[in-house]
C-alpha cells in the first residue's frame, strides 16, 4: 500500500512573512494528521522561512525548480545541493508552466532528476499532455515520451525516491479536473513506463499523483482512485483551510 503525498505548489505567491502566517494557521489544522505525507513547495526565497516554522511537524518542504548543474557561473539558479542545505526534502521538476513558459525541455528535466536524485532530494517531476494532444489522441505518446526522456540513465535503485506528478496541462488552473478514469488511464502508462526503465518492484512502490485543479470538493473522488497515490495541487493550497481539507479529503 503507498503512502498518498499531498503537495502545495505555492508558484510565484506569498512572501515569507506570508508563509509563516500560512503556517502559523495551517499546523494546528493537521497537527494530528498521520494518514497521508505533507509537502509545501513555496518560492526560493520563502524556503528558510518554511522550514524553520515546520521543523517540529512530520510536513516537508521542497522547491519548485532546481539546476542541472552541481555549482558554477549560472546567474540566477539554485542547485540541489543548496536546497537540502537549507532543509528541502523534495523538489518539483518539469512543471508545466516551467515547459510552457519557460523553454523546459525533456531533456532539462532529465539533467534536473539526476542531479535531484544524486542530492539526495525526492524529486516530484510533471508530466502531461495539452489540450490539442488529449483531442488529437496522443495523450498516450506524450507521457511516453516525456517519462522515457526523463527516466534516461538513472538506475533502479537510484529511482527508488522518484515520486510522478500527473498533471494533465489543460486541467492546471482552469476549473476542469481530468475524471478519475482518466487519470487511472493516465497513471498506468507512466507506471508502465517507471516499470520499463526501473524495473518492477520500483515501478510497483513508485507513487504517481495527479494534479490540475483538485479542491476540497473532488479531493476525497480523486483520492478514493487507487492509482492515485496523491496530489500536487496549486490554487487550492494558497488558503490554508482549503488545503488542509484537502490534505483531510
Ligand atoms: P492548480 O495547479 O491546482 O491550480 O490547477 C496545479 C499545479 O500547477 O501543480
Amino acid at each position: 500500500m503507498r503512502k498518498k503525498l499531498i503537495a502545495a505548489n505555492w508558484k510565484m505567491y506569498k512572501t515569507p512573512p506570508d508563509a509563516h502566517a500560512y503556517i502559523a494557521a495551517f499546523l494546528p489544522l493537521v497537527r494530528d494528521h498521520q494518514r497521508d505525507d505533507i509537502v509545501l513547495c513555496p518560492t526560493f526565497v520563502c524556503i528558510p522561512t518554511v522550514v524553520e516554522a515546520l521543523r517540529d511537524s512530520r510536513i516537508g518542504a521542497g522547491g519548485q525548480d532546481v539546476s542541472w548543474e552541481k555549482e558554477g557561473p549560472y546567474t540566477g539558479e539554485v542547485s540541489a545541493h543548496m536546497l537540502r542545505s537549507v532543509g528541502c526534502s523534495h523538489v518539483i521538476i518539469g512543471h508545466s508552466e516551467r515547459r510552457q513558459l519557460f523553454g523546459e525541455t525533456d531533456d532539462a528535466v532529465n539533467r534536473k532528476l539526476k542531479m535531484s536524485l544524486k542530492a539526495g532530494l525526492q524529486p516530484i517531476v510533471c508530466v502531461g499532455e495539452v489540450l490539442e494532444e488529449r483531442e488529437a489522441g496522443l495523450t498516450e505518446d506524450v507521457l511516453r515520451r516525456q517519462c522515457g526522456i526523463a527516466f534516461r540513465d538513472i538506475s533502479g535503485l537510484e529511482a527508488a525516491p522518484l515520486i510522478v506528478a500527473y498533471e494533465p496541462v489543460w486541467a492546471i488552473g482552469t476549473g476542469k479536473t481530468a475524471t478519475p478514469e482518466m487519470a487511472a488511464d493516465a497513471h498506468s502508462v507512466i507506471r508502465a513506463e517507471a516499470a520499463r526503465a526501473f524495473g518492477d518492484q520500483v515501478a510497483e512502490t513508485l507513487r504517481i499523483l495527479y494534479g490540475g485543479s483538485v479542491k476540497p470538493e473532488n479531493a476525497a473522488a480523486l483520492m478514493s482512485q487507487p492509482e492515485i497515490d496523491g496530489a500536487l495541487v496549486g490554487g487550492a493550497s494558497l488558503d490554508p483551510h482549503s488545503f488542509a481539507r484537502i490534505v483531510k479529503y
